[in-house]
C-alpha cells in the first residue's frame, strides 16, 4: 500500500486562487477537531442524506481520520465554519493485473452546495486534487460515481463494470459444482475482520479492485449507527476441507408483496469468494434458502458465473453499468505497472486537455507481456490516437478499443486496434466489489 501521508501535502495554488477570486477558501479540514462535524453534515447534505446524530459523526470521524478531507468556505455566509463544498481523497492501490497493483489517488465525497452550484467550485476541487495527486507522483485517480455525466470533463472514464444479479430462485434450478466444504452461521460482530481476509485475498488477484477498509465492513456487518437494517444482518462462511475460510456471504431477508409467508427476497450485501469452490457454495445457499423467490446482488461480473450454475439461464437478469472511474496522470507509469497478452509495438497520440496525459507515446510490449513506454520520437508516426478518457478505459483491458473506435473516441486503422486490442486482453475480467 502507498506510504504516502496525503493530509500534510499542500493545498493547489491554482485552485485556490482561482476560488480566492470569487470570495471563497480552500481549506485543509482536520478529522480530529471541530471543524469535522459541519464537513460530515455539509456532505450528508450534498448526497440528500438525513442529518447525522453525535453517534454517526464519531463513527464517520474514525473511518475517515485517514483522508485527506478539503472545503471550500463562503465566509460572508450566515455559517461560515459549514463548508459549502467538500472533497476526500485518500492514496490506495488499484489491483492491474493478478498479483500486480499501483498506487491510485482514490477521491470520494465530492459535494457542492445547492446555494452555490455552477460557480466552478467543483471544477477548481477536481483539478486541484488531480494537480497535487500528479505531483505526488500518482500515475492514477480514480472514484465511483452516482451521476455519469460529471467527471468525464476532467478525464476520467469508466474503466470497470459492474452488474445488478437478479436470479428468480423458483426457475433457476442448481447444476453448478457442490463445493466440498462447509458452511456456518457468523456472528456480524466476526465480520468485519473475515470480510477484510477474504476481501484482501480476493482482491490482490482481481484487476480494478482496491482494498476496503475497516469502517466499509463494519457498514455492511450493520455495526454503523447509519446502517441500514442492521438487525437483518445475517451472514454465512465457507471453509474449504482444510478449514480454511475461503468466502464470506452476508445478506438480508425481506418477505415478498404478498406478506411474511409468500417468497422471501434475499439481498446480498458482500459475497466474497476466494476461489470457484467458495463462489459455487455461497451462490447454492443464496439460490436454495427456504422460502426465498429472488435473489439480488449488486456489484457482481458482468458475466456473473452463478448464471452457469443454474438449469434456467434466464431465471437471470443482468445489468450491468459503468463503476470504476481511472483518470490517467502519468502515461509510462499507468501503462507499464500491468502485464499484457501479447507483444506490441505502437504510438498512441494522447488529447489531454489539462496537460497530465498530452502528448505521442510509444508502448513497446514485450512477448513475455511486460511493457516499456517513453514519450515517442518526433519521426514516429502514430498508429492510434485517443482521449486521456479513452486510455483510461482501455487501460485494464476491460473495454475495447474496438468499441471506443467505432464510438470516435479512437482513431486509427482497423490493424492497430486490433493489435491493441489482442495485447490489453486482461488476463482476468476486471471488476470493483465495493463503492468508495
Ligand atoms: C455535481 C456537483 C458536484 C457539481 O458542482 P458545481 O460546483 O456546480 O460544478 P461546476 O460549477 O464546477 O461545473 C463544472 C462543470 O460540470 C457541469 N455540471 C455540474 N453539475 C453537473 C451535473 N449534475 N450533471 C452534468 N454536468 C454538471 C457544469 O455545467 C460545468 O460544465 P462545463 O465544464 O461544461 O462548464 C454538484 O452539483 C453537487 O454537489 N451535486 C450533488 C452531489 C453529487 O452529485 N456529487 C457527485 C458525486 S459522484
Amino acid at each position: 500500500m502507498p506510504t504516502t501521508d496525503t493530509r500534510t501535502l499542500a493545498l493547489d495554488a491554482t485552485s485556490a486562487a482561482d476560488l480566492q477570486a470569487t470570495g471563497l477558501e480552500y481549506t485543509l479540514v482536520s478529522a480530529d477537531d471541530a471543524a469535522f462535524e459541519p464537513f460530515l453534515r455539509a456532505v450528508s447534505r450534498g448526497f440528500l442524506g438525513e442529518e447525522p446524530s453525535a453517534d454517526e459523526v464519531e463513527s464517520a470521524r474514525r473511518a475517515l481520520t485517514p483522508r485527506r478531507l478539503t472545503g471550500v468556505f463562503d465566509r460572508a455566509g450566515i455559517d461560515p465554519d459549514s463548508p459549502v463544498a467538500t472533497v476526500d481523497s485518500w492514496p490506495t492501490e488499484l489491483t492491474v493485473s493478478p498479483g500486480r497493483t499501483i498506487p491510485l489517488w482514490s477521491i470520494s465525497a465530492v459535494t457542492v452546495a445547492p446555494t452555490h452550484r455552477r460557480r466552478g467550485i467543483a471544477r477548481a476541487m477536481l483539478t486541484g486534487e488531480l494537480r497535487t495527486a500528479a505531483a505526488a507522483g500518482f500515475a492514477l485517480a480514480g472514484l465511483t460515481v452516482t451521476e455519469a455525466t460529471i467527471y468525464g470533463r476532467w478525464g476520467f472514464s469508466p474503466a470497470v463494470w459492474a452488474s445488478d444479479v437478479v436470479v428468480d430462485t423458483r426457475r433457476a434450478r442448481w447444476t453448478g459444482p457442490v463445493a466440498p466444504g462447509r458452511l456456518d452461521f457468523v456472528s456480524p460482530e466476526s465480520l468485519p475482520e473475515r470480510l477484510s481476509r477474504v476481501h484482501e485475498r480476493v482482491r490482490v488477484e482481481r484487476p480494478g479492485a482496491v482494498p476496503g477498509w475497516e469502517g466499509r465492513w463494519r457498514g455492511v456487518a450493520g455495526l454503523t449507527p447509519d446502517a441500514k437494517d442492521a438487525k437483518k444482518v445475517r451472514a454465512v462462511s465457507y471453509r474449504d476441507t482444510a478449514g480454511e475460510e475461503r468466502g464470506i456471504l452476508v445478506y438480508t431477508l425481506d418477505s415478498g408483496p404478498h406478506g411474511d409467508f409468500s417468497p422471501h427476497v434475499l439481498t446480498v450485501r458482500a459475497l466474497f469468494a476466494d476461489g470457484d469452490e467458495a463462489t459455487a457454495a455461497l451462490w447454492r445457499f443464496a439460490i436454495e434458502h427456504d422460502l426465498v423467490g429472488e435473489v439480488k446482488a449488486s456489484l457482481q461480473p458482468t458475466t456473473p458465473p452463478v448464471q452457469w450454475m443454474i438449469a434456467d439461464r434466464r431465471a437471470v437478469t443482468v445489468t450491468p453499468t459503468d463503476h470504476h472511474w481511472l483518470r490517467v496522470l502519468d502515461v509510462p507509469a499507468a501503462l507499464s505497472a500491468r502485464r499484457y497478452a501479447r507483444a506490441l509495438d505502437v504510438v498512441l497520440r494522447v488529447e489531454d486537455p489539462l496537460g497530465f496525459a498530452d502528448g505521442a507515446w510509444n508502448v513497446r510490449i514485450d512477448v513475455d507481456g511486460s511493457a516499456v513506454v517513453e514519450r515517442a520520437p518526433e519521426d514516429r508516426a502514430v498508429d492510434l490516437e485517443m482521449t486521456v478518457g479513452a486510455l483510461g478505459s482501455l487501460l485494464l483491458g476491460g473495454v475495447r478499443v474496438r468499441d471506443l473506435a467505432a464510438a470516435g473516441l479512437v482513431r486509427g486503422p482497423r490493424e492497430s486496434q486490433a493489435a491493441v486490442d489482442a495485447a490489453f486482453t486482461p488476463e482476468v475480467t476486471p471488476l470493483l466489489d465495493i463503492w468508495y
